[in-house]
């Protein structure tokens, strides 16, 4: 059977962009094949559509690191042929084809069955990031509760960010949002933010080792000095989670004595590797208490021959909103 997919291709040290025609016998060996009915497009993606090896060693590649589709063929009885369901992370889209091209076939650990009041493109509305702000929430709320006092949401417009404020707020939590400038403001509150703090809030160079106690849980999204910040100016028992690196990947500033004096507990969130059962319970809240109205807001539909354009307007930070895409095949 043949079906349509992103190739990308390495040429005399370039990496070429390519709808080509496949056949299910090309993919990878597997469990499950999968008629991917919606992907969406994350930063990986685009790494990976330009030769970064950090991402994908070997090319020819299909990138694409979550799919949301219809198992076609199963060599498991975990799964049979018209089940719907989702796959984020494991190696999907990295050194395995991934959602770019109209079939997987992937081992059944990658797999999990769509939750009942989640469509398959409100599962890619989501994706890897609310998945991944699904991860961060989770672990938050194991310890603080609402009225234990505010939470601080950092990359609070991001696409992780912005699903924790939403998980957050629908929750009852009382969120406060890291915005870069006035124009996100806007979008924050939309999000459910009671309110926000600039960029600059979360980056004390003071070098103290304790901050004033403000915030009872912290979701950080961006790593380095705003995670140290957020750990210093954690409150007595606060929980912070973190997850990226896009402010850095080093703690400046930071001791033992946040943990020590004030049992502040840091969490690491990894979505890529988490095992089977916790994804089934995060999607399962992400599809009943947690899911919000205006899921769709800021969301672009685009189809397999869209994929280029906005993979260049992610590079070049182009991008609001984020992109998903729907296979016609
Ligand atoms: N651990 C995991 O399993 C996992 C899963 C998914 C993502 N991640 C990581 O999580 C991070 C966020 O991912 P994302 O998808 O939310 O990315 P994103 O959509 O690009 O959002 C990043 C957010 O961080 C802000 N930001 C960028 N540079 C910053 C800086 N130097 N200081 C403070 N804020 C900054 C951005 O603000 P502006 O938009 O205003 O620039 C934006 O709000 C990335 O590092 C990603 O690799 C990890």
């Amino acid at each position: 059977m043949k079906f349509r997919a992103v190739r990308i291709f390495e040429e005399d040290g370039k990496f070429l962009k390519k709808i080509v025609e496949r056949s299910i016998d090309d993919l990878p060996e597997g469990d499950v094949v999968i008629n991917v009915k919606y992907t969406s497009l994350n930063y990986k993606d685009a790494l990976s559509c330009i030769g970064n090896r950090g991402v994908t060693r070997n090319y020819p590649h299909t990138p694409g690191i979550d799919a949301a589709g219809v198992v076609t063929e199963s060599k498991t009885s975990d799964f049979k042929p018209g089940d719907e369901v989702i796959l984020t992370g494991f190696d999907l889209g990295m050194n395995t084809d991934g959602g770019f091209g109209e079939y997987i076939r992937v081992p059944k650990e990658w797999v999990i069955k769509r939750p009942e009041n989640l469509s398959l493109k409100e599962a890619m509305v989501y994706g890897t990031a609310g998945f991944t702000a699904g991860l961060s929430v989770y672990e938050l709320m194991k310890d603080v509760k609402p009225e234990n006092g505010k939470i601080l949401v950092s990359g609070g417009t991001g696409g992780v960010g912005s699903h924790a404020v939403r998980f957050l707020s629908k929750m009852g939590y009382n969120v406060t949002a890291v915005i870069n400038g006035d124009q996100e403001e806007k979008l924050a509150k939309e999000l459910g933010a009671k309110d926000t703090v600039n960029r600059e809030v979360l980056d004390d160079k003071s070098g103290k080792a304790l901050l004033k106690q403000s915030w009872a849980g912290v979701v950080d999204t961006v790593g380095g000095n705003p995670l140290s910040t957020a750990i210093r100016s954690a409150s007595y028992g606060g929980v912070v989670t973190t997850c990226g690196n896009v402010a850095g990947g080093e703690l400046p500033f930071s001791t033992v004595y946040p943990f020590i004096l004030r049992g502040v507990k840091l969490v690491g969130i990894d979505s890529v590797q988490c095992p089977k059962e916790k994804r089934e319970k995060i999607w399962e809240l992400i599809s009943k208490e947690w899911k919000g109205a205006n899921l769709e807001s800021g969301i672009k539909e685009v189809d397999m021959a869209g994929i280029f354009d906005e993979v260049e307007n992610m590079l070049n930070g182009r991008l609001i909103g984020r992109v998903i895409i729907r296979h016609k095949g």
